[in-house]
This record gives C-alpha cells, sequence and structure tokens, in this order.
C-alpha cells in the first residue's frame, strides 16, 4: 500500500525533542483554554456579573489547532483543554477530533478540565476523539449547596455528566476547591463517594485570581489541616504517582483510589513546573502567577508561517520565569494576579 509522504506509522514516530526553560524544565505540557465563557458561576472562579470576550478577540478552532500543532513539533506531548468550560463553545468537537487525531504523532495525551454541566451528551464523542481521562470539578455533593457555591448549577446535570463519562470508559477525576465554612466539613463525604465509583478526588487550594466580589480570606482553607482531618478515618500513603501536574497524591487503602493536594498557597511546587498555558486570545503564560504573556494572535494574524510560530514559542519559553508568588494582600483582600482563572484556564 502506497504511504503519503508524511504518514509515519504510530510506532515510528519520533517525538520532537522537549524545549527546556531557562531552569532546564522540559516543557511538554500546554493546557490550551478555548473560551473564558462558562454556564457556572462558581463564587471564587467569577463574579456574578462578567463581561465576557467579543468573538473577533477569540481565537477561531482552526487557528487554536494551528498553534496546538506547532507547540507539539515543539515538544509538547500533552494538551489539557480548558476553560471557562470547554463545552460551552460551540463546535468545540472539531477541535478535540483534530488534536485527537495527534496522538500517537507526537502527541501522548489530549484530555479535558470540565464543569460537567455538559458532559453526558458529549462523553462518547470525547472518548471516540481519543480522550482518556477527565477532570471534573465538583465542590460538594449536597445539591443545595452546589446550586449556592456555582450561583446557578443543578447538581443533577454534573452527576449524570459523570456518570456517562464512566459509562464511555473515561477515567474521571473529581476536583474540589476546599473551602473553610463551606464545604470543609463534606470532604470526608466526598472521598467516600469517590472511592465508592472509583474516581481519584483532588483537593486544590483557593488561589487569589481575579476579583470575585466575595472575600477569599474568609474561605481560604490550607489542605494541611484538611490532610491532618482525613488521616482520622482514612489511610493515607504517600505515593510517587504524578499526572504531570502539581498534585501530590496519597493511596487511600479503605477506597483502592488516590487523594490528591494541590497546594499553590502552602507549598511552591515551582521547580518541577512542566507547562505552559495559552487563552482563547492567544496569550501564552508561561507562568499561572506571574503576569508576563506573549501574544500569540498577533504573530498568527499577522501570517506568520509554521517557522516564525515556532520560532514565537522558543522565545516565549526562553522567557518563562522560575516561579509564582501567590499572596493575598491583607490589607486590601486584592488579587495577587488580576486575571480570573477562567481566563487562564486553572
Ligand atoms: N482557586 C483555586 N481553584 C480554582 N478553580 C477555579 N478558580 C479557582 C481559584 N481561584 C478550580 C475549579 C476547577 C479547577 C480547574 O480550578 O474549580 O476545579
Ligand atoms: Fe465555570 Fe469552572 Fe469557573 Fe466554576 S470554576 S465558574 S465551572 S470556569
Amino acid at each position: 500500500m502506497l504511504q503519503g509522504m508524511n504518514a509515519v506509522p504510530p510506532s515510528q514516530y519520533q517525538p520532537a525533542e522537549a524545549l527546556r526553560d531557562p531552569f532546564g524544565r522540559a516543557i511538554t505540557y500546554l493546557r490550551v483554554s478555548v473560551t473564558d465563557r462558562c454556564d457556572l458561576r462558581c463564587s471564587y472562579c467569577m463574579a456574578e456579573e462578567m463581561t465576557f470576550l467579543p468573538k473577533r478577540e477569540v481565537l477561531s478552532l482552526e487557528e487554536l489547532e494551528r498553534l496546538c500543532a506547532a507547540f507539539v513539533r515543539q515538544g509538547t506531548r500533552k494538551i489539557r483543554i480548558t476553560g471557562g468550560e470547554p463545552l460551552v463553545r460551540r463546535d468545540v468537537m472539531r477541535l478535540f477530533e483534530r488534536l485527537g487525531s495527534r496522538i500517537g504523532e507526537g502527541l501522548d495525551e489530549l484530555t479535558l478540565t470540565t464543569n460537567g454541566t455538559q458532559l453526558a451528551k458529549y462523553a462518547s464523542a470525547l472518548a471516540a476523539a481519543g480522550v482518556r481521562r477527565v477532570n471534573v470539578s465538583l465542590d460538594t455533593l449536597r445539591p443545595a449547596l452546589f446550586t449556592e457555591i456555582t450561583r446557578r448549577g443543578r447538581i443533577e446535570q454534573v452527576l449524570e455528566g459523570i456518570e456517562a463519562a464512566s459509562g464511555a470508559g473515561l477515567a474521571v477525576k473529581i476536583n474540589a476547591v476546599a473551602l473553610r465554612g463551606i464545604n470543609e466539613e463534606e470532604i470526608d463525604d466526598l472521598l467516600a463517594w469517590c472511592g465508592e465509583r472509583g474516581h481519584d478526588l483532588c483537593l486544590i487550594e483557593t488561589m487569589p485570581m481575579g476579583e470575585t466580589g466575595g472575600d477569599r480570606n474568609e474561605h481560604y482553607l490550607p489542605l494541611s489541616i484538611v490532610r491532618a482531618r482525613l488521616r482520622r478515618r482514612w489511610t493515607l500513603s504517600e505515593t510517587g504517582y504524578r499526572t504531570g501536574g502539581p498534585a501530590r497524591y496519597c493511596d487511600v487503602a479503605e477506597t483502592g483510589t488516590r487523594i490528591g493536594f494541590i497546594t499553590p498557597m502552602t507549598h511552591n511546587f515551582c521547580e518541577s513546573c512542566n507547562r505552559v498555558r495559552l487563552t482563547c486570545t492567544g496569550t501564552l503564560y508561561m507562568c499561572l502567577g506571574q503576569e508576563d504573556s506573549a501574544d500569540f494572535r498577533a504573530v498568527l494574524r499577522a501570517g506568520a508561517d509554521d517557522a516564525a510560530l515556532e520560532a514565537a514559542i522558543r522565545a516565549a519559553i526562553a522567557r518563562k520565569p522560575k516561579g509564582h508568588d501567590f499572596v493575598i494582600d491583607r490589607r486590601t483582600n486584592a488579587p495577587s494576579v488580576s486575571r480570573h482563572m477562567s481566563v487562564t484556564g486553572g
């Protein structure tokens, strides 16, 4: 059978060598926020009234794909699609299909972070596109509290989405933001619920990003406290298990699942950072906690060819800073990074 010029069988495909940043870290992970919009308004993430970006400022799916392909040619092995809520973007499955076709050809993994509201609709298409794992945000199992935290969500929709994802063969990890006085008493139950269903659970400390119209100090809960409390009921043993992210995992003996802790406020995880983040406007942030960025929309829309795109990627990675420095200004309570998490995609 005749093979096309570029058709390399997956087994023989030689992935590009990873780019290294100035601190020697291999940058192999790209997070792509495909929209700043969301159908929910989680109180730690967004303000009640949000002004979203006008369409012309947002990269088209074709522009996003072109950029992702350039990253893969520069050694990116894993792409995570985030938002906002990625599944509310029109035709987003087209992007999953295109990127999914690169798995085995430089790309090892394509994943998704979602709030789960649209998962029931898309779970089987995601699996067909080559997605194997999804992260679903769920901070509580109590329907009324869920509606309160998200300011509008219906938990049933998310639970159906999670079930559909499992049914389609996707591994589901649950992300929960630990919130003092809100879900802190419920974390045991969340772990038990996840354990029964075979989901890993990942707890996240609130990070001071973007104005939310609320007081963050009030709900900031250090995970060191949560972990100490969990140890009263569960047998947790530290593991070296990593998913390429900043979470530190423990095995939970009673459930056979894992619990992860993401602690940007109490621990600095920057030394092992392997990632950069692209927003839906084509701005590349080299660090979640720093303002420096590179404008790829300008590069794309100036008509850059592939070589120019790749050069711009190398130039950006060469500026990756050593680390973040999240602090909540206790006097003004202002966020240390002004953009919202929904802009950079977590
Ligand atoms: N601090 C910590 N986690 C946040 N998330 C959104 N905003 C914040 C914040 N300010 C979480 C979401 C989701 C994950 C991608 O990030 O709940 O689980
Ligand atoms: Fe939407 Fe996720 Fe932000 Fe909640 S945390 S408002 S689900 S983007």
